[in-house]
């Protein structure tokens, strides 16, 4: 198992959760996080640091988001790994929580 993050994470991306992360398992593209499932140890301490609560268990993921594992599974191959928190993105607080921000993810 391993966490996942979800889509109120794009167009946010707080990075609060890079900070608590042991393993270093967080990669970061344009304006979304992914948690790299194979180095993920399950420690928790990420999901209650995100400021979204984008974060879930993958064995948790509401509804509708289940998908999400994969991606992040899928993008992490492809992102670098971030070990510093960074400043949110531009008008953060405005999208925490819009609906249907998956169309809006930048590869
Ligand atoms: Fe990192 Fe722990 Fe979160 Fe996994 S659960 S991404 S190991 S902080
Ligand atoms: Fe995203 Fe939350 Fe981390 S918004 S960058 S998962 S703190």
């Amino acid at each position: 198992m391993a966490f996942v993050v979800t889509e109120n994470c794009i167009k946010c991306k707080f990075t609060d959760c890079v900070d608590v992360c042991p393993v270093d398992c967080f990669h970061s593209g344009p304006n979304f996080m992914v948690i790299d499932p194979t180095e993920c140890i399950d420690c928790t301490l990420c999901e209650p640091e995100c400021p979204a609560h984008a974060i879930f268990a993958e064995d948790e993921l509401p509804a509708g988001q289940e998908h999400f594992a994969q991606l992040n599974a899928e993008l992490s191959l492809l992102w670098p790994t971030v070990t510093t928190v960074s400043p949110a993105l531009a008008d953060a607080d405005e999208w925490n929580g819009k609906p249907n921000k998956l169309e809006l993810l930048e590869r």
